[in-house]
């Protein structure tokens, strides 16, 4: 076997190079070959002039990387190489010191991390911005009657905020999940080497401080074979994505002629370019169909990590597009959702005409003969042949005569029309959670509470 190996193929070159896309981890990189430099002088493994000659050269690579003004070579395969090339060229022979006593298998593993932590409290802010457009919503249209659905037939009136709040804490679900991502991150896998650790006794804590991480992976297989808080963060948007498309889909039903009950404005929706009269929902459409993309994700992310033994692997650079691509989709759906959620005006009268069908206070009259003893199974049944009769003849439930009420039951009186009258059913859910107003204000005001309280 020859000693000197043959060049690359540029085919596998093409393959195996992850510098497409793995250059935003490029800040990253930075900051923590800065530190593990500071860390190898503190040890005694650099000299001190050996350190901040290496700090400066990589201040100079990372100036040039942000400028833009860094020349990438045909050589370089992914970031960390790349950084490294830079760094030697310009402070010299001395910058091979770098890689003293780290593995890249460590180093990529740190720099995503660090990505991750960064980015799950940004996409907190901005879960957390949603959360307060919504919150101001549901203040605006606290006692808006609209009729609530299953299998979107109508069943029950609600309130337009409680509706609106519902989404509310769906997302203060999401807050937490990335809350979880970012716990996810808090152990340093800089310092595990290869994979076995390595022949210095280095201070991985000091490391570990400097680059805000709570101390050091206990295992070092562990810390380079680990990507969890990459899925933990493909995990929680998949979610968050999902209820941003249930979002994005009730809009497109409301702002539909058939439904009425809102209009988005010019900044967030398009005309037709054949049909002046249209005014088309894209934004949330598009909430809803970039959903399955991220949970498309996080398949595609489980099955780069399914079944892999320990500890690195090169299946391992699969994780960045998914991450990457997630991470800017999640973000920008939702500022759109924040975005057009703050256009929207509703329509107080369709929505009170679809939620003044008397026939969603079925479950009330049921319930007012339930106050009479009557099992509600039973009463149950006779509201629905009430209902069925009403229906056959083309009457309101509240136009039928004493007479036929008498038919379906003998303890149908006066409070029978009072149910009826004045939308009563909506005020009548009046348990804790329910969508009579003075529980949706203190719902609403617990909602303040979770703003109030929580910091991205
Ligand atoms: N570009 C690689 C990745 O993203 C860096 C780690 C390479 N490690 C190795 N042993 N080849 O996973």
């Amino acid at each position: 076997m020859s000693r000197f190996r043959e060049p690359p193929d540029p085919v596998f070159q093409r393959l195996n190079a992850s510098l497409g896309f793995d250059r935003r981890l490029a800040p990253y990189d930075i900051a923590q070959s800065q530190a593990h430099v500071a860390m190898l002088a503190e040890t005694g493994v650099l000299t001190g002039e050996e350190a901040s000659t290496l700090v400066r050269g990589l201040d100079e690579v990372g100036g040039e990387l942000e400028r833009g003004d860094f020349s990438f070579d045909d050589g370089d395969e992914d970031i960390h190489m790349a950084i490294e090339r830079r760094l030697t060229e310009i402070v010299g022979p001395v910058g091979g010191k770098l890689h003293t006593a780290r593995s890249r298998n460590d180093q990529v593993a740190t720099d995503m991390a660090l990505f991750v932590r960064e980015h799950a409290m940004r996409t907190r802010e901005r879960v957390l911005e949603l959360m307060r457009v919504l919150a101001d919503l549901a203040e605006r249209h606290l006692d808006w009657p609209m009729p609530g659905y299953t299998h979107l037939q109508r069943a029950q009136p609600v309130y337009l905020s409680h509706h609106l709040l519902a989404y509310f804490w769906m997302l203060q679900r999401d807050l937490d999940r990335f809350a979880g991502t970012i716990n996810a991150t808090a152990d340093l896998p800089l310092g595990a080497g290869a994979l076995a650790g390595v022949n210095w006794n280095t201070s991985r804590v000091s490391v570990a401080r400097a680059l805000g991480f709570d101390g050091p992976c206990e295992n070092s297989l562990d810390a380079v074979s680990n990507r969890d808080f990459v899925l933990d963060y493909v995990s929680a948007a998949a979610i968050c994505a999902m209820h941003l498309s249930r979002l994005g889909a009730e809009i497109v039903l409301w702002s539909s002629e058939e439904f009425g009950f809102l209009e988005l404005g010019d900044s967030f929706s398009s005309g037709s370019s054949i049909m002046p009269q249209k005014k088309n929902p894209d934004a949330a459409e598009l909430l809803r169909a970039k959903a399955p993309r991220i949970a498309g994700h996080l398949t595609g992310l489980l099955g780069v990590m399914h079944a892999l033994p320990l500890a690195y692997n090169k299946d391992m650079q699969e994780d960045k597009e998914h991450l990457f691509d997630t991470v800017d989709t999640l973000e920008l759906c939702l500022e759109a959702a924040t975005g057009m959620l703050r256009t929207a005006t509703f329509d107080r009268e369709r929505l009170a005409e679809a939620a003044g069908d008397e026939f969603l206070a079925a479950t009330d009259i049921a319930d007012l003969l339930v106050r009479q003893g009557v099992p509600f199974r039973e009463s149950h049944g006779t509201v629905a042949g009430l209902v069925r009769h009403a229906l056959e003849q083309g009457k309101k439930l509240s136009e039928l005569s004493p007479q036929e009420l008498a038919q379906f039951s003998d303890k149908l009186g006066d409070e029978y029309y009072a149910v009826l009258a004045n939308g009563s059913w909506l005020e009548s859910k009046v348990s804790e959670g329910g969508t009579a107003s003075a529980r949706v204000r203190d719902q609403l005001e617990l909602a303040r509470g979770v703003l109030e309280g929580t910091s991205a």
